[in-house]
Formats: structure tokens, C-alpha cells, sequence
């Protein structure tokens, strides 16, 4: 088709010398008139192609032209609306039509326009309950103006009906194009195929000389290179990132995905038989299945507040399990790095020499006696963790928590609850509720909800807490010192800000690459 096309404007070319109007060409094999607009854009693809091979030039005309909206054309075969309503009513004299029969008569659409149009024009009157005809004939100039655009494709009566029609959506415009084409340089009526590649064969024979080539089309798009992108679930997390940040938090190390059953759990006063310690909740390791001891004099700390109590705690008062404490296991949460880094900050608090720094109480003539070596820290971290869970359209094996830490000295319920509220504020999640909790190690504990304003309820976005002297007195912080904490998924907040309600979407074997690469970056 394309090519008979080509052959067709060739030699019209060869016989007229310049072809005037591309609207008069008759494209072979398509129906449609060679002045509309797809014609027109087939037109225009032949002729580039042969404007490549420099075979012809063409002028480019542009045009204005109407076409009638369905409505249009139902005017044009059954009348304006307002000449229906007219149409159907009886004569003055006669009985008057009411509302609900003209309805019925003509169509609820055409009543509710076409009644208020023929009474502007006069057309029709009001007598009793119902309508009669005010007039006895009428000009439908609607009707008569669409029927010459449909088979002229212009109106005499000027742009001015032309406005009227178009806010009535009667017709809408539409913009094209015509060309006038003349002989290029290389013009003949037959259409040499040109090559596309310089061949070794061409090379060897020499018939590279006398082949034409195609010329490059430097105008053409590229095909897109595809780069690097972040996963939606990793824009969310660098969003969280720099809220974290701009409130002055420092990132936690949190490379340990596998930790022993003591950080996970016994360093947070999580008790030996605690059921999310069981096989069915979490991931334990068979190779190796025990981990390195952890320093002696905590380890027995926290193996004697669970089992005889201490810092005022009875304890659980259950027989410690080293076997417990040892095994190692995918975290279940990022609390155990928190953990980790809690104890890491009370090391001058225990007095020990870390990174060669001598601690305040041991330095002689330290300026400040009563220094306990606490250093108030704000800590957080965003990172993945396993559980033991049955898969479904929410829910995960391993997902991603955020987490955040403050410690300092006499920090209270009300702090904790004032951040959150600045943290969320700073999500996009203005209105918070809480609702007592438990957790092991904390207590307090505090769950959080918010209001989605795009999901119009409240959801439970995370939980809180002040964490346990039995957790933190063994790691040896000052008794004034006190540390809280929350945590909340990253997943939730990511499906929820793209529109996923499947999580399988989102992560795993079954996402689309495609989806990954084109999903716009967040911002709360
Ligand atoms: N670890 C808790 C969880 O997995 C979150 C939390 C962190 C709670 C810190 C209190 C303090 O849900």
C-alpha cells in the first residue's frame, strides 16, 4: 500500500510536474475522502519517505476544518432539539403537551435543552399545566448551518456560527495539514529500493558505487536507554531517610541480618518462652546454628535479670536457657540492632575504654567529676527483617522496618508522643491517635494510628514505646536515663502512596521492571 502510494504521487509528479493539492490524490485501497485527516497522514508518510531519497520537496499548508460530535449528527438527521419540542406540540387552541408527554415525546435530553431554546426563540408557549406552539412555523437554522458543515466542511455564515456551534459541542475543530509537492533532485517514477547498510559483499564487488543508500534520519527518536532505578519501596525509604535526617538522627549500622537469639530477643527482656521465639515466627539458622558468645559480664547481667530479677524487677523467674540465647536466627526486627547500639552507647557509662579514648571517670583531673559518661543519641534505622509468616496479599517472609531511638536523661511518655507527632506531621499524617500496647521491652508501649486522608479511615502505622529498665539498667545507663523508641513498616506506607494493593506486585518475581522504572519519586 505504502509503496503504491509513492508510485501513485510520482507519477502524477511525472505527468503534472507539481502536485497542488495532496487533497485531490485518491490514496489505492482506502476508502475514506483523500482531504480528511488520516488521509492526509498517509500522505505526509509517503511523501517523507520519498523526500528522504530527495525524489520530491513538499510544501506544508496548514487548515482549519470542523466535524460534527454525535450530537451534531443526530441534529443533523433528526433536527435541533428546540424544533423537536416545537414539532411536537399541538397548536395553539389544541391541548397544551405537559412536561412529563414531552418527555416522553422526545427524550429526556432533548426536552431539558430543547425547551428552554425554543422559549428564548419564542417558539413555543406556556398554557395551563402544559406547552403548546407560540408560532406556527419556524427557521431551524441549527439544523440547516451542521447539515452544510457535514457536506462542505464550512459555513457561509462565518466564524461567528462557527463559535456558537463549538460551545454548544455541536462540532468541534480540528487542525490539518495539505501539501503541495514538487520534483526533488533525484526524481524518477521508479522507486529504487536504497540499502541501508554497507555490506563487506558491496565492498569486495564494487557495487557499493552504484547503489543509492538511505540517509540517516537524524530527526528520529532514539531508541530509550535504560539506566539505574530506585524500587518505589527505596524512593519511600530515602524519604524517610531525610526526615530522619533534617531532625538531627544518626543512621544505625544494620547489616545483621542474621543475629544470635540473644540481641534479638533476651538483651530486650524478651522472655526464653516468648511465643514469637518459636519456630512457626521466626527463621532460625542449622548452619551454623549457635553464635559467638556475647560479652561475659552483660550476658550474665541479662541472663540474671530474667531469671532472679534486679533494678527492682522480679524477673521472670524461669530457668535461663544458654542453648536459647545462643541459637542463631534471620532478626525478626531492627530492634536488635537498636539494641546493639544502646549498648555501644552506655560503654563509658560502664566505664570502658572504647576506640582509645580514655572514659571520663578513669581520665585523672577529668573536668567533670559527676560525668556519668552518658551521651544523650538519636538513632535510627531502615532495613529488612524476617518472619516466619504465611504469604498473602499483605503480608511478607521479610520486610522492611524503620526505626527510630532517642535516649536521654528523664525523657518521658510525653516526649515520646511529641516526636512521633513531629515525625509524622513531617509523612503527610497530621492526625495520630494511640492505644496502649505491650511489648516485652518496652512499657509503656503505645500503638500508633493515623488518619489517611486518601483512604478516608484510621490505620495502624507502627508501634512505640519507653523501653524496660530491665533492658536498660544491665547495659549499665544512669537509672535517669531513658530511652524511647517506634517503629513502623515501610511496605504499608509505599502501597499505600502508590496505589498497591497487592504486595506481590510490588515485590517479588511477578513486579514489573517496567513499573519500577517509571514510578515517580515521592514526596510527603
Ligand atoms: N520492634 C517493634 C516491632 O517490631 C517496634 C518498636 C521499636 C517498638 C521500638 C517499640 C520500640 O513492631
Amino acid at each position: 500500500m505504502a509503496e503504491q502510494l509513492q508510485q501513485l504521487i510520482l507519477d502524477t509528479l511525472d505527468t503534472q510536474s507539481t502536485l497542488q493539492d495532496s487533497r485531490a490524490l485518491k490514496i489505492p485501497g482506502q476508502s475514506s475522502p483523500a482531504s480528511s485527516h488520516d488521509a492526509q497522514i498517509t500522505i505526509l508518510g509517503a511523501l517523507n519517505s520519498l523526500l528522504s531519497r530527495e525524489m520530491i520537496t513538499y510544501e506544508t499548508h496548514e487548515v482549519s476544518s470542523h466535524v460534527l460530535t454525535p450530537e451534531g449528527v443526530q441534529i443533523v438527521r433528526e433536527g435541533s432539539h428546540e424544533a423537536r419540542v416545537w414539532a411536537a406540540l399541538p397548536e395553539r387552541g389544541g391541548a397544551p403537551l405537559s412536561a412529563q408527554d414531552l418527555k416522553r415525546a422526545v427524550g429526556d435530553e432533548a426536552a431539558k435543552v430543547g425547551q428552554g431554546r425554543a422559549f428564548k426563540s419564542g417558539w413555543i408557549a406556556k398554557e395551563g399545566n402544559g406547552f403548546v406552539k407560540a408560532v406556527s412555523n419556524i427557521t431551524d437554522t441549527t439544523h440547516t448551518e451542521l447539515r452544510e458543515l457535514e457536506s462542505s466542511g464550512t459555513l457561509v455564515a462565518g466564524e461567528k456560527a462557527l463559535a456558537e456551534l463549538r460551545k454548544r459541542k455541536l462540532i468541534i475543530q480540528r487542525k490539518g495539514q495539505w501539501f503541495t509537492v514538487h520534483k526533488g533532485a533525484n526524481f524518477s517514477t521508479s522507486i529504487a529500493k536504497p540499502e541501508t547498510d554497507l555490506t563487506v559483499d558491496m565492498l569486495t564487488s564494487g557495487s557499493w558505487k552504484k547503489s543509492t543508500f538511505k540517509k540517516y534520519n537524524f530527526d528520529a527518536d532514539g531508541i530509550p536507554t535504560s539506566g539505574g532505578a530506585l524500587h518505589p519501596i527505596l524512593k519511600v525509604r530515602e524519604e524517610i531517610r531525610s526526615i530522619f535526617l533534617e531532625m538531627g538522627f544518626e543512621e544505625m549500622p544494620t547489616g545483621t541480618f542474621v543475629e544470635s537469639g540473644f540481641w534479638c530477643f533476651d538483651a530486650l527482656f524478651v522472655p526464653q518462652l516468648h511465643p514469637a521465639r518459636e519456630l512457626q515466627d521466626t527463621f532460625y539458622l542449622s548452619d551454623p546454628s549457635t553464635s559467638l558468645p556475647p560479652p561475659s559480664d552483660y550476658y550474665e547481667r541479662v541472663a540474671h535479670v530474667h531469671e532472679h530479677g534486679g533494678y527492682d524487677s522480679i524477673g521472670y523467674r524461669t530457668p535461663w536457657s544458654h542453648e536459647e540465647s545462643h541459637k542463631l536466627l534471620l532478626r525478626t526486627h531492627t530492634t536488635a540492632s537498636s539494641a546493639a547500639m544502646l549498648y555501644k552507647l552506655a560503654a563509658k557509662c560502664r566505664g570502658e575504654d572504647i576506640d582509645g579514648d580514655l572514659s571520663a571517670k578513669s581520665q585523672p583531673g577529668a573536668a567533670n567529676l559527676s560525668d556519668d559518661g552518658f551521651r544523650p543519641a538519636k538513632l535510627f534505622s531502615i532495613d529488612r527483617v524476617f518472619r516466619n509468616e504465611t504469604m498473602d496479599a499483605t503480608h511478607l517472609a521479610e520486610f522492611h522496618q524503620v526505626e527510630g531511638v532517642v535516649a536521654d536523661r528523664n525523657l518521658t511518655l510525653a516526649d515520646l508522643i511529641g516526636f512521633m507527632r513531629t515525625f509524622f506531621r513531617k509523612m503527610g499524617m497530621k492526625n495520630l491517635r494511640f492505644k496502649p500496647a505491650y511489648n516485652p521491652y518496652t512499657e509503656p508501649s503505645l500503638e500508633i494510628f493515623a488518619w489517611h486522608p486518601l483512604l478516608e479511615k484510621w490505620v495502624e502505622i507502627g508501634n512505640s514505646g519507653m523501653f524496660r529498665p530491665e533492658m536498660l539498667a544491665p547495659m549499665g545507663f544512669p537509672p535517669d536515663v531513658r530511652v524511647h523508641g517506634w517503629g513502623i513498616g515501610l511496605e504499608r506506607p509505599t502501597m499505600i502512596r502508590y496505589g498497591v494493593s497487592n504486595i506481590r506486585t510490588l515485590v517479588g518475581h511477578k513486579t514489573s521492571i517496567e513499573n519500577v522504572e517509571n514510578s515517580p519519586a515521592v514526596m510527603f
